[in-house]
């Protein structure tokens, strides 16, 4: 039996993971947006990739709610993303109230659903999520750690000069460039602690260039962020809740106790499978990171108090 997954947003990183999604085969996609056409105009022409690719996926575009209805997960996407200059953190009431009013208008009609977010700054927006749905922790998991790993994976690759498929790497806490924490202690590539293949100032160039790897894109695409990597990141998220793959990715979950952090949403790795996030696993830290962990998480407590 096919899922049905909804989409919100028909922009460039919502309709990119409304193709991943598609092209699954096993997974109906709705995308809604509120400019008329758009995500029919998406719709049609996806759907119409089918014969080519291969795959039987019914994918809508609409502006009605309705047919939303009965979704297993739903993606939140929708929000201005960030001009050139402009940090995650100044979208915040803009984007706020966006998120508000769809996550209201998703639940309403798919009162099973898992949400993903993805709408920026995504951290103190899965805390605009939880408070408008009043959904228990594990149905709401924020996208943004799965996507700075996967930058930070890359960057490491690249220095090593190795297969990306390689490394296993990991950025915890918050999805802005203040206060994730690219994870050196652990770092592997092939078993091999990061810190045994590169010098220390490489190491220090590649969680620079991570932290700085949203806005890197933003600066050199000049209007809009980066889509292809987050959709790609997304799709992971969202298969292996409707695969109940139980997958162990680094996603933002709400925490309460764990790591010394209550009542924030924050990066760390979570087991994703059909319950949602299923378990919260503590990673052993340096002091320093388990630091960068906690501020993390306070700064989205001071973000979320700024919400109006
Ligand atoms: C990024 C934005 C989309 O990191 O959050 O690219």
């Amino acid at each position: 039996m096919r899922r049905k997954v909804t989409v919100v947003g028909a922009g460039m990183t919502g309709g990119t993971i409304a193709q991943r999604l598609a092209e699954t085969g096993y997974i109906d996609v709705v995308m809604i947006d509120i400019i008329e056409g758009l995500p029919q105009g998406k719709a049609l022409d996806l759907a119409q990739s089918a014969p080519v690719i291969g795959f039987d996926a019914r994918i809508i575009g609409t502006n009605d709610w309705k047919e939303t209805a009965g979704s297993d997960v739903v993606v939140v996407t929708s929000g201005v993303p960030r001009k050139p200059g402009m940090t995650r953190e100044e979208l915040l009431n803009t984007n706020a109230a966006i998120v508000r009013d769809v996550c209201q208008r998703a639940i309403e009609h798919s009162p099973d659903a898992i949400f993903v977010m993805f709408a920026n700054p995504m951290d103190a927006m899965c805390h605009v999520a939880k408070e408008v749905t009043g959904l228990p922790r594990w149905r709401i998991v924020g996208q943004g750690g799965m996507l700075d790993s996967a930058r930070y994976r890359t960057f490491i690759a690249w220095e090593v000069g190795c297969s990306v498929e390689d490394v296993h790497a990991y950025v915890l806490g918050g999805h802005t460039e203040a206060t994730m924490v690219p994870i050196v202690s652990t770092a592997m590539v092939a078993g091999i602690p990061l810190a045994h293949l590169l010098p220390k100032e490489r190491i220090e160039a590649v969680v620079q260039r991570t932290r700085q790897g949203g806005a890197e894109i933003v600066s050199l695409l000049k209007t809009g962020s980066a889509f292809y990597a987050p959709a790609a990141a997304t799709q992971a998220m969202v298969e292996a809740i409707l695969l109940d793959k139980k997958r162990i990715l680094p996603c933002c979950a709400y925490l309460e106790g764990e790591y010394g952090i209550t009542g924030a949403f924050t990066g760390v790795p979570v087991r994703l499978g059909a319950g949602g996030v299923e378990a919260i696993y503590e990673a052993p830290l340096t002091l320093d990171e388990l630091e960068g962990l906690r501020r993390a998480a306070d700064a989205v407590k001071e973000l979320v108090a700024l919400v109006r």
